[in-house]
């Protein structure tokens, strides 16, 4: 009897709704479908051309014809848009970036076509200079080598109004120059290209997760040692991330992102709490790589973290996910 008077019992038993299957389900918080899912896609001049991106495993650059049949796939997978980046030939590139805007480059064919293709498959372009400067800066530089701001803007309204023209539903400027979602939303309107969005790189830090994707695309050598931190913001601050994201918005931007992703995770929820708009992350190259390295020695197993990693986005608060998993995700999710 005095047992069972001075025995202290748990008031609350967390692990009662964790014993089974049906009230884990219930009282689950956060869904990851394949509509959360954004893939990002390296597009190759030529026919029938595949490359392998060797810091990024299993990940290839695709000629458009090959891209198309991917593309397709994607769509059938309840994916609901590709993020569409050049790897643009090295004659092409050159110090003033003319490439961008060229009506008939790489990617303002690769957009017509893909809409043709897949026309219910959203497509975000990047708006940057990287990919087409001999520097592999992503703006143009003035007089002592700084990336100057107003005149690499005006170079990105043409590149992002040739990708609107060709058919982009979504124009993604990942440059970080300022005022430029402002000028891309005012070309667009006076363009008459109203309902182009605009999903904004907006918190994008200089982070060295990048170095994968400028293997990809072929702007790492051009860069050589030098960084973005003169554009890109530092890793160590989360209020100006804020400041970003509410002028992209006030110029315009109908979506804000935050790169890279996972070690972000704490931006992407102070703008959802304190903005309340659509917002995104992107699971970048270099989490991509570490994964994948984790995977091939048997050390992660890849099915199960995969989603774990991108559900994890979805509890942060985020609305959709870049991933190079994006595909391989969706498939695993319709299992
Ligand atoms: C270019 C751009 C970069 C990425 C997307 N757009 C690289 C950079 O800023 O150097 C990175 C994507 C990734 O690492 O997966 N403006």
């Amino acid at each position: 009897m005095s047992f069972m008077t001075t025995r202290q019992f748990p008031a609350t038993r967390l692990r009662r709704m964790r014993r089974d299957d049906f009230s884990r389900r219930l009282m689950r918080e956060s869904l990851l479908t394949p509509a959360d899912l954004i893939w990002p896609v390296f597009v190759l001049e030529g026919e029938g051309q595949r490359e392998a991106v060797p810091s990024m495993p299993g990940v290839e650059r695709l000629s458009l014809d090959l891209l198309i049949e991917e593309a397709r796939e994607a769509h059938e997978l309840g994916i609901p848009a590709l993020a569409l980046f050049p790897v643009v030939d090295a004659s092409l590139k050159s110090t003033m970036a003319e490439e961008a805007y060229n009506a008939s480059g790489l990617v303002q064919r690769s957009v017509r076509a893909l809409k043709d293709a897949a026309p219910g498959l959203g497509l975000i372009t990047d708006v940057a200079l990287d990919p087409y400067t001999s520097h592999g800066q992503d703006g143009i530089l003035d007089e002592h080598g700084y990336v100057h701001n107003d005149r690499t803007v005006e170079t990105l309204l043409k590149q992002a109004l040739s990708h609107a023209e060709a058919g982009a539903d979504v124009v993604a400027p990942s440059d970080m120059m300022d005022g430029r979602i402002g000028a891309i939303r005012q070309v667009l309107e006076q363009e008459h290209l109203v309902n182009t969005r605009i999903m904004a790189y907006s918190a994008k830090y200089a982070s060295r997760y990048y170095g994968p994707f400028r293997d990809a695309v072929g702007s790492a050598a051009n860069l050589g040692r030098a960084d973005k931190t003169t554009y890109q913001m530092d890793p160590a601050n989360g209020d100006e991330a804020l400041h970003e994201v509410a002028l992209d918005l006030a110029e315009g931007a109908d979506m804000v992102m935050v790169k890279p992703g996972m070690p972000y995770l704490d931006v992407v929820r102070r703008i959802k709490d304190e903005l309340r708009v659509p917002t995104f992350a992107y699971q970048v190259s270099g989490e991509y790589a570490m994964h994948m390295a984790a995977f091939d020695n048997g050390w992660l197993d890849a099915d199960e973290v995969i989603l774990e990693s991108l559900l994890c986005f979805k509890r942060a608060g985020a609305d959709g996910v870049l991933t190079y998993f994006a595909k391989r995700a969706a498939r695993l999710l319709a299992q």
